[in-house]
């Protein structure tokens, strides 16, 4: 089989790697890729929402399966548009992926269920707005309808700095049309975990628990940033707590998108609050989580092709998934000035030293590659990412393999996974 993965950051490079290895896969390529997947499979230079150009490609090259990797393209339709040409592609229609395209589209429908997530009232009106914000007080926390690249929630922490909010989203529309409607949310106090399922639309078959970090500093301090790192199992998702999320959220979340009449295929994200034994959605997203794909897939023993094929077929049934009992912890490494502006073209060194490395991958995200060197290409530029026999082992064998690698301005947080060793309690 010919495979092709759209995008070109982390996520991707983890499921280039995890899909070369299956023996289904004949020939795999990646659009547009990084110099990481450059190394183990063709990239064609075509961005990852050129939905045309990808369809091109997929005819000229005879490419048998499509999987998206960002959500742009699969909110642009790309799913719809495969489908239709007849070309097999994995990933939610484009009404599916409302659910992380339209925060009003996902809070209505948690609403409507019954689905855990917290209180909100949905705006066109900056004005109408300010005054519920003004009755309801802080914190409270301001989400922009749309893509907004990670940055359109934001938590005010007082009245003036969420009506701040609204004025930055509704009125200098720093997010375009994404902030023509917003979501104005309680505040939440606990402790996050996301959880990451296949869905064919009607059977549930979750990837281990995991946990991202997206503040840009130690401690979550700081601006949110795409995520600088995360870990794999999530102590705090327990058994208990993960037969809750399937329960309340993951099954009520599929059958409510059948009941509106879409049939949700592809992966389901459920980015939770937890707080006193009960799990709330604070997001929906419709695809694979970056960084915790790396995490997760270095995790993944069984194949992961015909898990794809599964769901687009919808016979998820039956099909069982073998993890790798380890842990892992995932470290990204970034430009210095993320998640502000930063230089890109910094040589980077220590790569070759891990090849030595046992139970350590580097995935690329913003890397490009000349005359044999590697060089940053973006913000977050690295995810080095290592197994352990429990997390404290995976954290200290991936800030070894960190601390080997560097380039002028180089930055990463040196907290990852210290949150699962509290959780743990001892
Ligand atoms: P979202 O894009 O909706 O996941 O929000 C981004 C981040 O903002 C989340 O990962 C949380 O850290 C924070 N956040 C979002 N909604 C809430 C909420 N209702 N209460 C507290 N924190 C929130
Ligand atoms: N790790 C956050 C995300 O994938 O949206």
């Amino acid at each position: 089989m010919k495979i092709l993965i759209v995008g070109g950051g982390g996520r991707e490079h983890t499921l280039v790697w995890k899909i070369v290895e299956s023996p289904k896969a004949e020939k795999v390529y990646c659009a547009p890729g990084n110099a990481g997947i450059a190394g183990i499979a063709e990239c064609v230079n075509i961005a990852a929402d050129d939905i045309k150009g990808l369809m091109k490609l997929v005819e000229d090259e005879g490419i048998d399966l499509t999987v998206v990797g960002p959500e742009l393209p699969l909110t642009l339709g790309i799913v719809d548009d495969f489908t239709r040409t007849g070309l097999r592609i994995f990933g939610p229609t484009k009404a599916t992926s409302a659910i992380e395209g339209s925060k009003v589209f996902a809070k209505s429908l948690m609403k409507k269920y019954g689905i855990p997530t917290a209180d909100f009232e949905i705006f066109d009106s900056a004005a109408e707005a300010r005054e519920y914000i003004e009755s309801k007080g802080a914190p409270i926390v301001i989400k922009a309808d749309g893509l907004a690249a990670g940055k359109g929630a934001i938590v005010a922490q007082s009245v003036g700095e969420s009506l701040d909010a609204v004025k930055l989203v509704m009125e200098e529309r720093a997010f375009g049309d994404a902030g023509n409607k917003i979501v104005v949310e309680q505040f939440l106090e606990g402790e996050e975990a996301s959880f990451i399922a296949f869905t064919d639309g009607t059977t549930i078959l979750p990837l281990p628990s995991s946990q991202d970090h997206k503040a840009i500093f130690d401690g979550d301090q700081g601006p949110n940033t795409g995520g600088m790192g995360a870990y794999s199992p999530a102590p705090l998702v327990t058994e208990e707590m993960h037969r809750k999320v399937i329960d309340q959220i993951m099954i009520p979340t599929v059958r409510a998108m059948e009941s509106e009449g879409y049939r949700y295929k592809g992966m389901l994200y459920a980015g939770l609050m937890i707080n006193e034994g009960q799990p709330r959605v604070l997001e929906f997203n419709g695809r694979f989580g970056d960084p915790e794909t790396q995490a997760q897939l270095i995790r993944m023993k069984s194949d992961l092709v015909p898990v794809l094929e599964a769901v687009i077929d919808e016979r998820l049934e039956g099909i069982e998934i073998e993890w790798d009992k380890r842990a892992a912890v995932c470290v990204v490494m970034a430009s210095q000035g993320y998640p502000g502006s930063y230089e890109k073209g910094k040589e980077i060194s220590g790569l070759e030293k891990m090849e030595q490395m046992k139970d350590v991958v580097v995935f690329h995200a913003g890397t490009t590659q000349r005359d044999g060197k590697f060089y940053t290409n973006g913000g977050r530029v690295l995810g080095v990412t290592g197994l352990g026999e429990g997390i404290k082992e995976s954290i200290e064998r991936t800030y070894q393999a960190v601390e080997l690698i560097s380039w002028e301005g180089a930055y990463y947080r040196k907290d990852i996974g210290r949150k699962a060793l509290k959780d743990k309690k001892g």
